[in-house]
């Protein structure tokens, strides 16, 4: 039988759930990087905004703000979403991951010391977007090929056009999983 426990809520059944009538602000708890938030955020609020605004996880990137460039990338239930695209009462008890959330124990991520080492950034705005893209393509399937992990991070664009430098620091990270060359 599929589990249903953690698919995204649907607007309609929360808003009826929540009895939301227009702007007013409702309670809400957000789980982001295994810490548990209560909130009072008006319904209309991405979860972007909730991240940056009202959580002061600053790492998640706003840019476009409409879904095009993918410097606001974060994990929910370990797939890739722009977070500048949903609203954050959709998001209930979903695990959400941002860039604040890859280090563990004060030890970064493979993704995170492979960027760092590859120099894979310059001015570094896309860079969170960058690596926890990386990180939930590699989450969802191991691209095979180079070819694939440029049409799989497409998603995420960088104008310094420090590309070679990015894929240069994902294949790093995969050929540490798999410990051969791609
Ligand atoms: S800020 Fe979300 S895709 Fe650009
Ligand atoms: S490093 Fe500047 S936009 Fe990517």
């Amino acid at each position: 039988m599929e589990d249903n426990s953690l698919a995204p809520i649907s607007l309609n059944s929360l808003a009826q759930e929540l009895k939301i009538l227009g702007s007013e602000e409702v309670d809400l708890s957000l789980n982001v990087n295994n810490i548990s938030y209560t909130l009072k955020l008006e319904p209309r609020v991405t979860l972007l905004d909730a991240l940056r605004e009202k959580l002061g996880l600053m790492g998640t990137k706003k840019a476009c703000d409409r879904g095009e460039c993918g410097a606001c990338t974060i994990l929910v239930n370990g797939r890739r979403i722009n977070s500048c695209m949903t609203l954050a009462i959709m998001h209930i008890g979903a695990e959400i991951t941002t860039i604040e959330g890859l280090a563990q124990d004060g030890k970064l991520h493979p993704m995170q010391t492979a960027f760092i080492t590859h120099d894979a950034f310059q001015c570094g705005y896309c860079t969170s977007g960058q690596i926890v893209s990386a990180v939930g393509m590699i989450l969802e399937e191991s691209p095979k090929s180079e070819a694939e992990i440029r049409e799989k991070m497409s998603g995420n664009l960088c104008r310094c056009g420090a590309y070679p430098n990015i894929i240069a620091a994902i294949r790093d990270v995969l050929e540490e999983m798999s410990d051969a060359a791609i």
